[in-house]
Protein backbone atom coordinates (compact mmCIF):
# COMPACT_ATOMS: atom_id res chain seq x y z
CA UNK A 1 0.00 0.00 0.00
CA UNK A 2 2.68 2.63 1.06
CA UNK A 3 4.23 1.48 -2.38
CA UNK A 4 1.23 2.37 -4.49
CA UNK A 5 0.65 5.88 -2.86
CA UNK A 6 4.19 6.79 -3.40
CA UNK A 7 3.95 6.19 -6.59
CA UNK A 8 0.97 8.48 -7.12
CA UNK A 9 2.58 10.92 -5.09
CA UNK A 10 5.34 10.71 -7.40
CA UNK A 11 3.25 10.79 -10.78
CA UNK A 12 1.26 13.79 -9.45
CA UNK A 13 4.89 15.62 -9.00
CA UNK A 14 5.81 14.44 -12.53
CA UNK A 15 2.75 16.10 -13.91
CA UNK A 16 2.74 18.96 -12.21
CA UNK A 17 6.45 19.32 -12.67
CA UNK A 18 5.47 19.22 -16.94
CA UNK A 19 2.52 21.32 -16.39
CA UNK A 20 4.45 24.35 -15.01
CA UNK A 21 7.22 23.58 -17.22
CA UNK A 22 5.34 24.11 -20.22
CA UNK A 23 4.75 27.39 -20.58
CA UNK A 24 8.69 28.40 -20.10
CA UNK A 25 9.89 26.97 -23.13
CA UNK A 26 8.66 28.72 -26.17
CA UNK A 27 9.91 32.09 -24.44
CA UNK A 28 13.47 29.97 -24.43
CA UNK A 29 13.92 27.88 -27.86
CA UNK A 30 17.33 28.38 -28.24
CA UNK A 31 17.96 27.02 -24.79
CA UNK A 32 16.87 23.29 -25.34
CA UNK A 33 17.99 23.48 -28.73
CA UNK A 34 21.77 22.87 -28.52
CA UNK A 35 23.77 18.93 -27.98
CA UNK A 36 26.17 19.74 -25.69
CA UNK A 37 27.85 16.21 -26.84
CA UNK A 38 27.70 17.83 -30.77
CA UNK A 39 29.05 20.88 -29.39
CA UNK A 40 32.20 19.66 -27.29
CA UNK A 41 33.04 18.26 -30.45
CA UNK A 42 32.99 21.31 -32.63
CA UNK A 43 34.50 22.97 -29.46
CA UNK A 44 37.92 20.55 -29.52
CA UNK A 45 38.44 20.90 -32.93
CA UNK A 46 41.61 22.95 -34.18
CA UNK A 47 40.26 24.32 -37.24
CA UNK A 48 36.66 25.61 -37.05
CA UNK A 49 34.70 27.35 -40.35
CA UNK A 50 38.53 27.84 -41.75
CA UNK A 51 39.17 29.57 -38.65
CA UNK A 52 41.63 28.41 -35.64
CA UNK A 53 38.88 26.70 -33.60
CA UNK A 54 37.96 27.27 -29.74
CA UNK A 55 40.24 25.04 -28.02
CA UNK A 56 43.66 26.62 -29.82
CA UNK A 57 42.60 29.54 -27.60
CA UNK A 58 41.11 28.62 -24.65
CA UNK A 59 42.04 25.99 -22.37
CA UNK A 60 39.83 23.71 -19.56
CA UNK A 61 42.48 23.85 -17.42
CA UNK A 62 41.72 26.62 -14.41
CA UNK A 63 43.71 29.45 -14.36
CA UNK A 64 45.59 28.73 -17.68
CA UNK A 65 45.02 31.76 -20.52
CA UNK A 66 46.28 30.75 -23.75
CA UNK A 67 45.10 33.60 -25.96
CA UNK A 68 42.16 33.83 -24.47
CA UNK A 69 40.59 33.25 -20.95
CA UNK A 70 40.64 29.54 -19.64
CA UNK A 71 36.56 28.17 -19.75
CA UNK A 72 37.23 26.00 -16.65
CA UNK A 73 34.39 26.79 -14.61
CA UNK A 74 32.59 29.88 -17.26
CA UNK A 75 29.24 28.33 -16.82
CA UNK A 76 29.14 28.80 -12.87
CA UNK A 77 30.46 33.00 -13.63
CA UNK A 78 28.61 33.36 -17.03
CA UNK A 79 25.42 34.24 -15.39
CA UNK A 80 27.23 37.03 -12.74
CA UNK A 81 29.22 38.87 -15.66
CA UNK A 82 26.46 41.09 -16.59
CA UNK A 83 24.46 41.95 -14.96
CA UNK A 84 20.73 40.96 -15.92
CA UNK A 85 22.28 38.55 -18.36
CA UNK A 86 21.64 34.33 -17.75
CA UNK A 87 25.09 32.23 -17.91
CA UNK A 88 23.13 31.24 -21.45
CA UNK A 89 22.47 34.69 -22.54
CA UNK A 90 26.18 35.49 -21.67
CA UNK A 91 27.87 32.62 -23.18
CA UNK A 92 25.84 33.23 -26.29
CA UNK A 93 26.94 36.36 -26.80
CA UNK A 94 30.41 35.57 -25.88
CA UNK A 95 30.24 33.78 -29.51
CA UNK A 96 28.42 35.76 -31.67
CA UNK A 97 29.23 39.41 -30.66
CA UNK A 98 32.71 38.80 -28.70
CA UNK A 99 33.16 42.53 -28.05
CA UNK A 100 30.16 43.27 -26.33
CA UNK A 101 31.93 42.67 -23.21
CA UNK A 102 35.64 41.68 -22.68
CA UNK A 103 36.37 38.61 -20.19
CA UNK A 104 37.58 39.39 -16.64
CA UNK A 105 41.49 39.15 -17.36
CA UNK A 106 41.69 40.49 -20.78
CA UNK A 107 40.73 44.42 -19.95
CA UNK A 108 44.00 46.49 -20.75
CA UNK A 109 43.80 48.80 -18.09
CA UNK A 110 44.29 45.53 -15.58
CA UNK A 111 48.02 45.11 -14.89
CA UNK A 112 47.49 41.17 -14.33
CA UNK A 113 45.57 41.30 -17.64
CA UNK A 114 46.34 37.43 -18.83
CA UNK A 115 44.87 38.05 -22.24
CA UNK A 116 44.41 39.65 -25.67
CA UNK A 117 41.36 41.66 -26.14
CA UNK A 118 39.61 41.55 -29.30
CA UNK A 119 41.21 38.57 -31.03
CA UNK A 120 38.49 36.06 -30.67
CA UNK A 121 37.03 36.18 -34.79
CA UNK A 122 33.76 37.86 -34.69
CA UNK A 123 32.10 36.39 -37.38
CA UNK A 124 31.32 32.59 -35.90
CA UNK A 125 27.58 33.80 -36.04
CA UNK A 126 28.13 33.82 -40.42
CA UNK A 127 30.22 31.17 -40.21
CA UNK A 128 28.65 28.81 -38.27
CA UNK A 129 24.55 27.04 -38.24
CA UNK A 130 22.39 28.40 -35.90
CA UNK A 131 22.28 24.58 -34.72
CA UNK A 132 25.95 24.81 -34.27
CA UNK A 133 25.79 28.02 -31.69
CA UNK A 134 23.42 26.29 -29.87
CA UNK A 135 25.86 22.84 -29.08
CA UNK A 136 28.61 25.17 -28.22
CA UNK A 137 26.47 26.90 -25.76
CA UNK A 138 24.72 23.76 -24.62
CA UNK A 139 28.68 22.22 -24.09
CA UNK A 140 29.67 25.82 -22.79
CA UNK A 141 27.14 25.28 -19.94
CA UNK A 142 28.08 22.17 -18.69
CA UNK A 143 31.46 24.17 -18.19
CA UNK A 144 30.76 24.39 -13.82
C1 LIG B 1 41.89 33.56 -31.80
C2 LIG B 1 41.59 33.16 -30.44
C3 LIG B 1 40.17 32.76 -30.08
C4 LIG B 1 39.39 31.81 -30.68
C5 LIG B 1 39.68 30.97 -31.91
C6 LIG B 1 38.18 31.71 -29.87
N1 LIG B 1 38.23 32.59 -28.84
FE1 LIG B 1 36.85 32.82 -27.36
N2 LIG B 1 37.89 34.39 -26.60
C7 LIG B 1 39.14 34.82 -27.04
C8 LIG B 1 39.56 35.96 -26.25
C9 LIG B 1 40.86 36.73 -26.42
C10 LIG B 1 38.53 36.19 -25.30
C11 LIG B 1 38.49 37.27 -24.23
C12 LIG B 1 38.10 38.61 -24.77
C13 LIG B 1 36.61 38.69 -24.96
O1 LIG B 1 35.88 38.52 -23.98
O2 LIG B 1 36.21 38.93 -26.10
C14 LIG B 1 37.50 35.18 -25.56
C15 LIG B 1 36.34 35.05 -24.80
C16 LIG B 1 35.48 33.97 -24.88
C17 LIG B 1 34.42 33.70 -23.95
C18 LIG B 1 34.09 34.51 -22.69
C19 LIG B 1 34.93 33.92 -21.57
C20 LIG B 1 34.66 34.47 -20.19
O3 LIG B 1 35.39 34.06 -19.26
O4 LIG B 1 33.77 35.29 -19.99
C21 LIG B 1 33.80 32.55 -24.37
C22 LIG B 1 32.64 31.84 -23.71
C23 LIG B 1 34.48 32.12 -25.58
N3 LIG B 1 35.50 33.00 -25.85
C24 LIG B 1 34.13 31.00 -26.31
C25 LIG B 1 34.73 30.65 -27.51
C26 LIG B 1 34.24 29.58 -28.38
C27 LIG B 1 33.05 28.70 -28.09
C28 LIG B 1 35.07 29.55 -29.47
C29 LIG B 1 34.97 28.68 -30.71
C30 LIG B 1 33.76 28.82 -31.49
C31 LIG B 1 36.08 30.58 -29.27
N4 LIG B 1 35.83 31.22 -28.08
C32 LIG B 1 37.12 30.83 -30.13
C33 LIG B 1 39.88 34.25 -28.06
C34 LIG B 1 39.44 33.26 -28.93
Amino acid sequence: MRTVIFVLVLLTLASCGGDAAAPAAPATPMATAGDAAAGQALFAQTALAGKAGCVTCHSLTPGRALVGPSLAGVASRAGSSVRGQSAEQYLRQSIVDTDAFLAKGCLASDPEASCAPHVMPKDWEEKLSAQQINDLVAYLLTLE
